[in-house]
């Protein structure tokens, strides 16, 4: 990008005047004019460079790019690719066959120090030369040409796009690089590392001589910080459990004998290369990537540190600083006292899950699955809760899960189980049942699609303990259904006349959506389900069942427009039928019995409104 037009901030877009950019550009002002320190020269190359080069790039884990100043200048990447070295050593050969031959200890010495660990017969850390030259050594290819392009692939996928070598660093670095020769060799006396040490040194100096810019380093160090995962290319350019062990030695390690300082001032895992860059990463949350060319005396860029430091303490970046946000996992929780399933009870069903349904807990989860919040969530169902047999997780806002800390949730199922609780997960999530229930071995029955379907079953659990079958076949006589209340015998006899009854086998639709409706059905046994088309989906979906004893299909006494959702039997079913004709005749033959059952109906339908703005109030508290 070009440098941030300092005088016409009314040229500037409106993204560069985002609050991010106007923090970024006092920084970069107030280092500016620092022209401490040399340009690194014991690589005559490195010494040509323009001590006014200055760029800052942030880039986040998801993608989004503040850059200021150079950011578009290439130079040569030197000692960070150290950090991308190590981590493919540890892809190539594993954490503990790579620890044999380079340790991870900070050598508390400069960069280029010819000194080991001499107990365990290993260069102290990769980031310094010593450690760096034995990582190279290890890059597995059958030649000189497929080791380079495994590198180059490698640091081109954490950029984000192929790199390339500056010829004339590498020639500089390859005729002036007898220190690092003498490194080599002295590792090879001792059996640090192997043959071809010219190729491991050419393979070395390569790597140090690749190009990037200050837009490419935050790049890395945000695939970095994003479990290594390219934030703009999607690609994954680590595996993700070597990530962590490429930051550890960073942050002990990466500013060679400044890391104990700047882990004190700055507090974040970072890299410098002589040539003037600098990678910082804040894991979870960005990469910053400098270029000034102008180092001190330990090899690292001055405007660099001062930014990163500015950087840390205006954005509270510090490791040991940060507020870990407080996750919290519950956001609401309600009883089935106070929430119900689906199903329409009947007053006998009802007059039991009075009694019992505050048994039933509904916890319902947000955010993210990690310790803190798993941690929250076993503290809390595991207080004394002497009422509660069925807890219930509705898991539909839940985003990330850390699937290491599930097994907590199986303990905590177990633990639960064992003081007669049954938990069970709601809300299909593909995930979180793809790993409980085909990696933890949590049975099917513990996963419902949606809470309601959850509720219901535990409803019928409650009701079958309480010795009434869920699933009734007897057929309940007229006078116990809902709209017949207050009917006098000889009434009774009159809508007996009118009725048919119909049996239908379990899976027969009822009633279809769409539809023009011509009866009124009253439920009498067995199960039927409501069930819509969603315009948006295939398949339809179940949004409630009835129990006998309930009516459905009265809308059809209000208005003549269609069905609006079908009605199915669940279970093998009988209904007590009354053509729409027929009840309009009885307001000339029998205008009592005719508006009685209108007041019933119209009971009924009031009963289920009250029941949702109860439901509403608490959903929306
Ligand atoms: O081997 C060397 O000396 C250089 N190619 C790399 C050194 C380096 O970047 C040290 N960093 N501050």
């Amino acid at each position: 990008m070009p440098k941030m037009p300092k005088n016409k901030p009314d040229q500037q877009t409106l993204d560069q005047q985002s609050p991010i950019y106007a923090k970024l550009f006092d920084i970069y002002t107030q280092f500016r004019n620092n022209y401490r320190g040399s340009l690194a020269s014991y690589i005559p190359e490195l010494a040509s460079a323009n001590p006014d080069l200055f760029g800052i790039t942030i880039a986040t884990v998801d993608g989004k790019i503040y850059e200021i100043g150079d950011t578009r200048h290439p130079f040569t990447i030197q000692s960070i690719s150290k950090v991308f070295l190590y981590g493919l050593a540890l892809s190539d050969l594993g954490a503990e066959e790579v620890l044999k031959h380079v340790g991870v200890e900070p050598s508390g010495d400069f960069f280029n120090s010819i000194i080991f660990n001499e107990t365990d017969k290993r260069p102290f850390n990769p980031m310094v030369n010593a450690g760096a030259i034995a990582t190279t050594a290890l890059i597995k290819g059958d030649s000189y040409n497929d080791r380079q392009s495994r590198i180059l692939a490698m640091l081109g996928r954490f950029a984000g796009h192929p790199l390339t070598i500056d010829q004339k660093v590498f020639e500089s670095e390859k005729s002036t690089g007898h220190r690092n020769r003498a490194i080599a060799y002295l590792e090879l006396s001792s059996g640090m590392i192997n043959e071809p040490i010219s190729e491991h040194l050419n393979l070395y100096f390569m790597q140090c001589s690749t190009l990037v810019n200050a837009r490419d380093l935050a790049i890395m160090a945000a695939t970095l910080a994003n479990h290594g995962t390219n934030p703009l290319t999607g690609e994954q350019a680590q595996e993700s459990e070597h990530i962590r062990r490429m930051l550890s030695v960073m942050q002990s390690c990466g500013m060679y004998n400044f890391s104990g300082e700047w882990s004190y001032r700055i507090g974040l895992p970072a890299k410098s290369g002589v040539s003037g860059g600098i990678i910082a990463v804040v894991p979870g949350l960005l990469g910053i990537g400098i270029y000034s060319p102008l180092v001190d005396d330990l090899g690292n860029s001055i405007r660099g540190i001062q930014v990163c430091e500015a950087l840390s303490k205006n954005f509270h970046l510090h490791m040991f600083d940060m507020q870990q946000p407080i996750n919290l996992i519950i956001r609401r929780f309600y009883t089935n006292s106070q929430i119900q399933s689906k199903r329409q009870r009947n007053k006998q069903e009802l007059e039991i899950l009075d009694k019992v349904n505050h048994k039933i807990h509904v916890y319902e989860l947000q955010g993210d699955l990690f310790f803190n919040s798993v941690e929250q969530l076993c503290r809390k169902l595991t207080e004394k809760h002497e009422q509660e047999s069925h807890i219930i997780l509705d898991v539909r806002s839940i985003d990330q899960i850390e699937t290491s800390i599930l097994p907590l949730l199986t303990s905590l199922r177990e633990i639960l189980l064992a003081n007669q609780k049954h938990l069970f997960i709601a809300g299909k999530f593909s995930k979180l049942y793809e790993v409980f229930y085909k990696s933890l071995a949590w049975p099917k029955d513990a996963f419902f699609d949606t809470v309601e379907d959850a509720l219901e079953w535990c409803e019928n659990y409650l009701l079958a303990a309480h010795s009434i079958p869920s699933k009734k076949t007897e057929k309940m006589p007229l006078e116990e259904i809902d709209i017949t209340t207050n009917l006098s015998k000889s009434e009774l006899k009159v809508l007996r006349s009118m009725i048919t009854e119909i049996h239908y086998a379990a899976g027969e639709t009822i009633i279809k959506e769409g539809f023009p409706p011509s009866e009124l059905f009253m439920l009498a046994a067995g199960v039927a389900s409501i069930h819509f088309q969603p315009t948006s989906s295939a398949s339809r979906k179940r949004i409630g069942a009835l129990s006998p004893g309930i009516t459905f299909g009265e809308l059809c006494l209000f208005n003549g427009g269609k069905r609006t959702a079908s009605v199915i039997a669940e279970s093998e079913s009988i209904c007590y039928v009354l053509p729409i004709t027929k009840f309009e005749k009885l307001a000339k033959t029998h205008s009592s019995l005719h508006s009685k059952l209108l007041i019933n109906v119209g009971q009924v339908l009031s009963d289920r409104i009250r029941h949702i703005n109860e439901e509403l109030k608490i959903l929306s508290s």
